[in-house]
């Protein structure tokens, strides 16, 4: 249920004639994009060097079409162009190239399959209801999903990771860990941790094929539950739950919350991760807000919330030491999007470093 990486997102204002008709107008260079990828332009061009007539009769179509699709992907650098010749970004040859191992084609496929589902949004504003209510969650659709999110994951998890430090914590679990990119990039970090990963069954199954090609994979164990609907077995040092809370109405989170808290050792830290909003009014960051209708198109009762408010939640469930914990710019999944909780109880095993006060 993710979009892509918010860093360095500016807050758009509408307030003549020409901003509207230049923020509608956005949606022409994604939909050169997503030509290029429906096409798998990057893949076929590869590392060869192509003139536009002879690649567009490689990916059969018209000379004239290809031409200005590769002219525009020039203009932004995805291809490089000199004279009549078209060559690969170094982006274009490796995550958007099928046949590079850093193909990211997980997350591509979602992207591609989010523009269709945005097209139906009004759909979803008359009912109330995600666009594809009556259709299960499919192991199939899960592990895709499941792809997609390791591919978004990948660079910023160790990132994000390394100003998280975690004490002598021993246990993790990744709540709703999905690939387990998360719980992955904890265990490279803390060599004597343990972590488990909790998901359902089809996500669990990509999170062993990762954890397979890593060392630290040996110290990853699964829990299949649905930990909306049954209590979470076991004690842990640290819980993290990321990108879940948004997935979820007020009222699932706080039965989470407190299943969650129930789980953690005396001092435990339970980190959440998402897209809060930060303002009085519930509107900014502008990517947390529109995070929301992508809950509307997806979910029966997510949304993105306050951070204040998921504050006082975790008080509901007897958290105490509330807290966002910043993080350097441009490292950040979302802006100011860590928040952290303790269970009451002696001092904690793990510290998270660098914490500012949120709530009481
Ligand atoms: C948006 S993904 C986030 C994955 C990962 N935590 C991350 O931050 O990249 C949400 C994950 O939570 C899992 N999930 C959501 N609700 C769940 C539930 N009730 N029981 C088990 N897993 C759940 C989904 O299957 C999915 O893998």
């Amino acid at each position: 249920m993710l979009p892509g990486n918010r860093k360095g997102l500016v807050r758009p204002r509408i307030t003549t004639f020409d901003e509207f008709r230049d923020a509608i107008s956005a949606y022409r260079l994604p939909r050169v994009l997503l030509a290029a990828l429906e096409l798998d332009l990057f893949t076929a061009v590869g590392d060869r060097s192509w003139t536009a007539d002879d690649l567009s009769k490689e990916l059969k179509v018209s000379e004239r079409g290809l031409s200005i699709l590769c002219r525009n992907l020039a203009a932004v650098e995805l291809l490089q162009k000199k004279g009549s010749v078209y060559k690969n970004s170094r982006l274009g040859a490796t995550a958007l190239n099928r046949n590079h191992r850093a193909y990211r084609g997980g997350y591509l496929e979602l992207m591609q399959t989010h523009w269709q589902d945005w097209g139906r949004l009004l759909e979803s504003v008359r009912s109330g209801l995600p666009i594809d209510h009556d259709i299960p969650d499919t192991p199939d659709y899960r592990r895709q999903f499941t792809w997609a999110m390791h591919h978004r994951t990948l660079e910023i998890a160790p990132a994000i990771v390394a100003q998280l430090r975690v004490g002598r914590a021993k246990t993790l679990l990744d709540l709703g860990g999905g690939p387990g990119t998360y719980a992955m990039a904890f265990l490279a970090k803390n060599p004597k941790m343990r972590a488990i990963v909790c998901d359902r069954e089809a996500a669990i199954a990509v999170a062993k094929e990762i954890a397979s090609t890593h060392r630290a994979g040996r110290r990853l164990a699964y829990l299949p539950l649905d930990f909306s609907k049954e209590p979470i077995p076991g004690t842990y040092d640290v819980i993290w739950y990321s990108n879940v809370l948004h997935i979820y109405s007020p009222e699932d989170n706080q039965t989470i919350f407190r299943r969650a808290r129930a789980a953690l050792a005396p001092g435990g830290r339970f980190i959440i991760q998402d897209a809060f909003l930060h303002d009085r009014e519930g509107l900014h960051p502008t990517e947390a807000s529109l995070f929301a209708v992508s809950m509307l198109l997806f979910t029966a009762g997510g949304n993105t919330y306050p951070v204040s408010e998921t504050a006082k939640w975790l008080q509901g469930a007897g958290f105490v030491g509330i807290r966002t914990v910043p993080l350097k710019k441009g490292t950040e999944d979302w802006e100011n999007g860590i928040l952290e909780a303790s269970a009451p109880g002696p001092s904690p095993r793990a510290i998270v470093r660098r914490t500012r006060s949120q709530g009481s």
